[in-house]
């Protein structure tokens, strides 16, 4: 049994069905759970927990296929989920490798999300560190989905106008393109745009 403190899956499934921001949200995280649906024992690791929409998400498809889901955050955000076996949560900075590998017996994963920390810096980004860091810990034919690549609500005279968001969902983007430029022929690269944005990075070759 799945319980969540702050989502249900089932709504997150009406959600993605509506035309709203929220939907939108919705919509990218269910594309990530129907890729799941498609894999045999799929494991999963997250970078950013928070109150656990993609957690609850993704523990939802690995509980159905066989799979299990690591997720990973600064603060302690163990008790997010209760009643799975397929979880484990590891309170961890998500660029220290070593000790999230250790946690686990997973050598290699289908997919690997990424909603964490965003800097504003244009080189050495922490996006750029975390997908030249993780890639290869990712199955070929699996993805890399990175969560904040639109910042069109954010930019000015937007519905959400913020400068310092803006900025940060743009330096989210750069830094995929730059990764994607410096890795050529890795990944297949497909941007879906609305509400923040998700890229997923479909992983070519070893
Ligand atoms: C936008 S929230 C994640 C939202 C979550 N994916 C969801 O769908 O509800 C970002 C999270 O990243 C965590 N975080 C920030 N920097 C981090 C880092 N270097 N390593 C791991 N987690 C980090 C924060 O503590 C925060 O909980």
């Amino acid at each position: 049994m799945i319980k969540f403190k702050h989502y249900k899956f089932d709504d997150i499934v009406s959600s993605s069905k509506k035309k709203t921001s929220s939907g939108r949200n919705a919509f990218f995280h269910m594309k990530e759970y129907d890729f799941l649906m498609t894999r045999k024992n799929p494991n999963v690791l997250e970078f950013g927990v928070a109150l656990g929409y993609s957690t609850c998400v993704f523990i939802n498809a690995v509980e159905k296929t066989g799979g299990f889901l690591y997720s990973c955050d600064i603060i302690d955000c163990g008790d997010r989920v209760i009643g799975s076996g397929k979880w484990k949560f590891i309170k961890c900075d998500d660029r220290n490798v070593n000790v999230i590998m250790q946690s686990g017996r997973i050598k290699k994963f289908d997919l690997i999300h990424i909603d964490s920390f965003i800097d504003y810096q244009k080189s050495n980004s922490h996006v750029i560190e975390l997908l030249e860091k993780w890639s290869k810990y990712l199955v070929k034919g699996g993805i890399i989905t990175v969560r904040g690549v639109d910042n069109t609500p954010y930019k000015k005279g937007g519905r959400k106008e913020n400068y310092r968001k803006a900025l940060m969902y743009e330096r989210v983007h750069e830094g995929i393109e730059t990764f994607l430029e410096d890795n050529k022929g890795l990944f297949k690269a497909e941007f879906l745009y609305g509400s923040v944005g998700m890229a997923y990075l479909i992983k070519l070759k070893d």
